[in-house]
């Protein structure tokens, strides 16, 4: 594979809002967010791409086919990042996507190469982009949905040049796409860990999160006995606690709890924290198992609440439902494989991904590279050069298979 692909990899990275902490942060819709994208389409363009962005902000690099009639195929991922994170998280789906479909000629589908705005949560709930086009973004969602410095998604638009009121020309015809394939890091460490080359997906676990408040009172720190306290931070503790206890039992062995989102008030040494907001990460590729996590956290909370002396209230952020992968994309995935020479094995995603999203009205597939460690999310998130060549030759002949 030529090193350009590399370069890119490491120019992109330079799109960066906080060079300081040592990771990337590149959050959608801000004006490095922006700028990075001119930088994609210019790489899309040198492709022989026709680019485009549609009304939410999705970026898309056509190859015509000989037989435009046909529905395209379309593959992608995204360029934006969460916090202080790695270069390759959804850059590599993007980027690999231009090198591969460079190298497919005379297709008879057409091929669109997609970055999917806001794949990360900057607005508290991920793959906005994806959700816009299949339609299950409301107009009031995007005045409903802001980042923690208090910006709607629908300022955020506006001051990318995109109009709220239009998002849904984005929407797609569902009859217009053949299959979605994402190439993709793992994240994990289970390609590591067994040897395997390239991760041919066959589900993908998606999140049910809520923000759960817990309200106690801020009293003094040193004139309130133990007794009579009604300590918000150390009901929330007791609440993660639970929920680690849930997952970890969690028959499926499958489901995950994370709180990666704490906020107390008032936050001083002297005072006993009166007010905690938990943000709850659950997930599965089981729903019925991810379903009794939830629960059984919910009513461990309403016990300790009441143990505690504290009201307790639940918000849902989202609640995505696990997709399975379409068996034809499943299958070119795998002998795009085997044609190379190239180890696999089927394998879940625990990250969720736009494809997730899409699954709901056009069939999809990933397929995964190795992460170094299984770091991702992090400065130190890292995948070896030939991996990435070798995740690119395979979405290129899964593709090719694809789009005929
Ligand atoms: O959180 C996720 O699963 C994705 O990496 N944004
Ligand atoms: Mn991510
Ligand atoms: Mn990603």
């Amino acid at each position: 594979m030529s090193g350009a692909l590399h370069a890119a990899i490491a120019e992109l990275a330079t799109y960066n809002d906080d060079p300081t902490a040592g990771g990337i942060t590149r959050e959608v819709f801000t004006p490095t967010y922006e700028r990075a994208l001119e930088y994609v389409s210019g790489l899309m363009r040198s492709a022989g791409l026709e680019v485009r962005r549609d009304a939410f902000g999705n970026l898309y690099g056509r190859r015509s086919g000989t037989d435009p009639s046909l529905p395209c195929v379309r593959t992608g991922s995204h360029v934006d990042t969460t916090l202080n994170a790695g270069r390759y998280d959804g850059v590599v789906g993007v980027l690999g996507a231009i090198e591969a479909v460079a190298g497919i000629a005379d297709a008879r589908r057409s091929i669109e190469v997609v970055a999917f705005a806001g794949e990360e949560p900057r607005f508290g709930t991920g793959c906005i982009g994806s959700r816009a086009v299949v339609g299950d973004l409301s107009r009031a969602d995007l005045e409903r949905l802001v980042d923690r410095d208090g910006v709607s998604l629908a300022t955020a638009l506006e001051g990318a040049g995109l109009d709220p009121d239009a998002i849904a020309e984005a929407m797609w015809d569902p009859s217009s796409v053949h299959a979605f394939l994402e190439l993709h890091i793992e994240q994990g460490i289970v390609l590591e860990s067994s040897g395997d080359q390239v991760g041919v997906v066959t589900a993908i676990a998606a999140p049910h999160d809520l923000r759960v408040t817990l309200t106690g009172a801020a009293t003094h720190a040193g004139a309130t006995p133990m007794a009579l306290r009604r300590d918000a931070l150390a009901g929330a503790a007791e609440t993660m606690l639970e929920l680690e206890r849930l997952a970890v039992g969690s028959p499926s062995g499958t489901t995950v709890g994370t709180v990666g989102v704490l906020r107390l008030r008032p936050g001083a040494i002297n005072v006993v924290p009166g007010e905690v907001e938990l943000d709850v990460d659950v997930r599965d590729s089981d729903a019925g198992a991810r379903q009794a996590v939830v629960e059984g956290l919910l009513a461990a909370v309403g016990v300790l609440a009441t143990r505690r002396g504290l009201t307790a209230t639940v918000d849902e952020i989202v609640r995505d439902e696990p997709a399975g992968c379409a068996p034809f994309v499943v299958d070119a995935v795998r002998e795009a494989c085997d044609a190379l020479g190239v180890s696999s094995r089927r394998m879940i995603s625990g990250a969720y991904h736009d494809a997730l999203i899409l699954a709901r009205r056009v069939p999809v597939g990933m397929l995964f590279v190795p992460s170094a460690g299984g770091v991702s999310h992090h400065p130190d998130e890292h995948t070896a050069p030939e991996d990435i060549d070798r995740g690119v030759a395979v979405l290129r002949g899964a593709l090719a298979r694809l789009a005929g």
